[in-house]
């Protein structure tokens, strides 16, 4: 594929974008059957919808819920995508078997590890259940193929695996229609395609989701508290309205107890981190200089409304030399 220059589509590009693609996407794929893997993410909701505009008898969306999502967000893609957009959706509870692939595991490798390969067995399963597929879509985009060297011109950064492909099904091509966008584009598209500005200007969210941030062995009640904690912390940020000032915050569940005081007596329970950070291209990263009061709040309503939690510290550190995730 030939190399971009950074000049952005225009409005009126993007329009004959979504025009073209929606009549040739049409063309290859009425009565055919193409599989899509939802994740929550931008890139494979803006093909999904790019696909069920053009063919949406043909389309079939597997979204699996491994567990690890934020507060309420199993529900609330189902609701956009099935109710909303009456689109062809399936979901997987995959929880347990996520739960138990990872019982007694702690090395941060490790774990992603077992969540990749999880992942793909369970999309593996659900695509042999479904039959035989003419196509998969991907919801590469034009940073993903610069990345893993695709593109001419372009440096090998890392290898591309935004989405895994299951090894025993077949299918005739993979489709990856936004692969010539570059982000921003993808979020334009979005919004021209009618999808709710949360899910289009949705922060990064790593696929293995909650996982990398409840450091120490995941269980299913850990997963609570955090989702308890960082659903607090993004009310707040959102209550004071710097949701759209920071680039990215989260909470994060550390394994370290700690004491304090709880009903008169001494106790121990888990102490929460927050992080938010600002970034051009998430290679480096500086820690958001979030006001006391917004922090002070956050932290007394953690403490005060999510169990087993007393604590509740602030990451002030850069990237590097620490990551943005903690895991
Ligand atoms: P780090 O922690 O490497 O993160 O500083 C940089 C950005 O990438 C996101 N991230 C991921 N995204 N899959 C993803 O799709 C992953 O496994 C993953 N790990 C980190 C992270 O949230 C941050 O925005």
């Amino acid at each position: 594929m030939e190399q971009r220059t950074d000049k952005r589509l225009t409005d009126a590009e993007i329009e004959k974008f979504i025009e073209d693609n929606v009549k040739s996407l049409r063309e290859k794929l009425t009565g055919k059957k193409v599989l899509c893997a939802l994740s929550g993410g931008v890139d494979s909701a803006v093909t999904a919808t790019l696909i069920h505009k053009a063919a949406p008898d043909s389309l079939i969306c597997v979204f699996i819920d491994h567990g690890l999502m934020r507060l309420h967000e199993p529900e609330k893609i189902m609701k956009v995508y099935k109710e909303e957009r009456k689109m062809n959706i399936i979901k997987v509870d995959a929880a347990k078997r996520f739960l138990s692939a990872l019982r007694h595991v702690s090395e941060p490798e490790r774990k992603r590890k077992i969540m990749g390969e999880e992942f793909i067995r369970v999309l593996e399963a659900e695509a042999k259940k479904l039959g035989a597929m003419d196509y998969m879509a991907q919801g590469t985009i034009y940073a993903d193929l610069l990345e893993s060297g695709s593109v001419k011109g372009g440096k090998h950064i890392k290898t591309h695996h935004n989405v895994a492909i299951p090894q025993n099904v077949e299918f005739k091509e993979i489709i990856e229609p936004l692969k010539t966008l570059y982000k921003d584009e993808v979020r334009r598209v979005g919004v021209a395609l009618g999808l709710p500005n949360n899910m289009v200007y949705r922060q990064p969210f790593p696929g293995p989701g909650l996982g990398v941030r409840t450091l120490g062995e995941i269980t299913g009640p850990k997963l609570d508290t955090l989702r308890a904690a960082d659903s607090i912390f993004r009310d707040e940020i959102e209550a004071a309205k710097l949701d759209g000032e920071i680039w990215q915050y989260f909470a994060i569940l550390t394994d370290a107890r700690s004491t304090g005081i709880r009903d008169g007596a001494r106790a121990y329970a888990y102490t929460v981190a927050l992080r938010a950070v600002n970034t051009v291209d998430a290679i480096t990263a500086d820690f958001a200089r979030i006001p006391y009061d917004v922090l002070a709040s956050a932290s007394a309503r953690i403490v005060n409304e999510v169990p087993n939690v007393h604590r509740v510290v602030y990451d002030i550190t850069t990237k590097p030399p620490a990551t943005i995730e903690w895991e």
